[in-house]
């Protein structure tokens, strides 16, 4: 089983960005442990980062050929971003959007995302446990698919 993880614009300031918010974790950090539990899934990951919306939606394009399921924390994308939107209802592969801060906790306009209802679930509050939770739920769905 393959599963792409696509990181979108910011989330390479992790460690250092707004910490109270996103806590102390680096995004290298947090691919180690992503590495590590898809390890014990038989899961092999594609670990991707762009600030280029443009690069995230070649990423997105590239899915049906590179991978069987994708984790997608599109940062601020999420909720701006109707091209990212269009990728994924063009190539139609199980994601589980993800998030490490709690949205509904935040200013409004953070509480919608473009991508949410296209995902096979959100998981978004947990730091870097949402990807780690959103692995296992995307691999629980491949497994039965
Ligand atoms: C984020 C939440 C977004 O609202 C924000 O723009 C980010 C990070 C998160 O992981 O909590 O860049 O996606």
């Amino acid at each position: 089983m393959r599963v792409t993880v696509l990181n979108g614009p910011n989330l390479n300031l992790l460690g250092t960005r707004e910490p109270e918010l996103y806590g102390r974790a680096t995004l290298a950090e947090v691919e180690s442990l992503v590495r590590a539990e898809a390890g014990g899934l038989g899961v092999e990951i594609s670990w991707i980062q762009s600030n280029h919306e443009g690069t995230l939606v070649d990423a997105v394009q590239a899915l049906p050929r590179s991978a069987d399921g994708a984790i997608i924390n599109a940062g601020a994308y999420s909720h701006t971003s109707l091209a990212l939107r269009d990728a994924l209802l063009a190539v139609r592969v199980p994601f589980v959007e993800v998030h490490l801060s709690n949205l509904f906790a935040r200013e409004e306009r953070r509480h919608h995302t473009l991508l949410g209802d296209l995902a096979v679930g959100v998981i978004t509050g947990f730091g870097p446990q949402s990807y780690l939770l959103g692995l296992r739920a995307l691999h629980a769905r491949l497994a039965r698919a």
